[in-house]
């Protein structure tokens, strides 16, 4: 069944293991429907001008990446709302809400719809059409990852991500915002994003035991990211605390001068997702200006290499993302540096201590 490890040594890397599968499946769905913007209207929303994104955990850094590419192809404005916290929310009439959770069942994102005024509508974008969200909610996105054991949440995070961007895009074609042939494009630029993630995750497999052995001791991490892999370096740190039980900060990398860059002295950890934006090396030159062991996720030359080889634009050279849902392959190898790092220090990748996988209490 779905549910068992074969030859796996843990949920964990199996889930990791899956995610080029569950994207592909995904887009063979949306392939056929999505460029022309039909899964939209067949959703029975009403138009927005608006998106707030509600959310808890790994599910609201997917938010941030949807509604990062919302603004970034339709000039829509956005919202994200930590669902904990809607007791302070005021949304702009014409908000369409979007609820993320892969359960359907955290409380802090059912009482936040309860709490939201009545006249926005709300999608919900699940891993569980069963669930409480999916009935509260107007409208159902499944985001078919299957069911993920680990309770650190990976494959659900690219599914959710993948149904979301998909969404989005066919959004702005049925609202006449985008045109249906850069539509397409995109899509077709999705497509080749299971090939990305199975090569990612097989560099990946080969480096992460070293560098994890090298920041074994290091009682924490910085990770910095900007703009579109923002939302990435926010979920690698995450995994990273939650998996090692070492404290780990996610970052604007422009921020760094403004105040973490205190906390780096020799052999500090910094992991850099670099989408490919030049200024991320002044980050990079000043953490190692002070001794900081620096790990870049992203293009050729990377330590962790995650992203496509470009041809078509010399000045960028390799690996730049500029899609605009950011540098998603990055999320396999952060996964994956996370656990070998948990691993090592002898925790149970599976089953951290005081989380759960649903958290039905606020
Ligand atoms: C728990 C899990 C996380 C998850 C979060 C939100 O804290 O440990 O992995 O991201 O809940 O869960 P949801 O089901 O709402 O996506």
């Amino acid at each position: 069944s779905a549910l068992e490890l074969g030859d796996h040594p843990d949920h964990m890397a199996k889930e990791i293991g899956e995610q080029p599968e569950v994207v592909a499946a995904l887009l063979d769905r949306v392939r056929r429907r999505t460029a022309d913007g039909s899964t939209w209207v067949g959703l029975g929303l009403p138009p927005f001008d608006r998106l707030a994104v509600v959310a808890c955990g790994t599910s609201l850094h997917a938010g941030q990446v949807i509604a990062g590419t919302l603004r970034t192809l339709g000039g829509v404005p956005t919202d994200i709302v930590v669902a904990s916290e809607v007791d302070h929310v005021v949304l702009a009439p014409g908000t369409l809400v979007v609820a993320i959770s892969q359960s359907g069942e955290t409380a802090d994102v059912l009482r936040a719809l309860d709490r939201l005024d009545e006249r926005h509508p709300v999608l919900a974008l699940t891993n569980n059409v069963h669930s409480s969200l999916a009935r509260r909610a107007d409208a159902v996105l499944d985001c078919h990852a299957g069911p993920e054991v680990g309770v650190a949440a990976t494959k659900t995070f690219t599914a959710q991500v993948l149904v979301g961007v998909t969404a989005v895009v066919s959004a702005l074609v049925a609202s006449g915002r985008l045109e249906a042939s850069r539509a397409a494009a995109l899509v077709d630029e999705l497509a080749e994003l299971p090939e990305r993630m199975a090569t990612a995750a097989a560099v990946a497999a080969d480096r992460v035991p070293l560098l994890a052995t090298t920041v074994r001791d290091a009682p924490g991490f910085l990770f910095l990211g900007r703009g579109p892999g923002l939302p990435y370096a926010a979920e690698g740190a995450l995994k990273l605390e939650v998996l090692s039980y070492r404290w780990a900060e996610a970052y604007p990398a422009g921020e760094l001068k403004h105040g973490p860059l205190a906390l780096v002295d020799e052999g500090t950890p910094v992991v850099v997702v670099d989408h490919g934006d030049p200024r991320l090396q002044w980050a990079v030159a000043e953490v190692r200006a002070r001794g900081g062991f620096v790990v870049t996720v992203g293009g050729e030359g990377t330590d962790l290499p995650a992203l496509p080889r470009r041809t078509d634009a010399a000045d960028l050279a390799w690996g730049r993302s500029t899609a605009p849902w950011g540098p998603i392959e990055a999320v396999v190898p952060l996964q994956m540096l996370a656990r070998e790092l948990a691993l090592q220090l002898g925790c149970d990748v599976d089953k951290p201590r005081n989380l759960a996988k649903w958290v039905t209490v606020e």
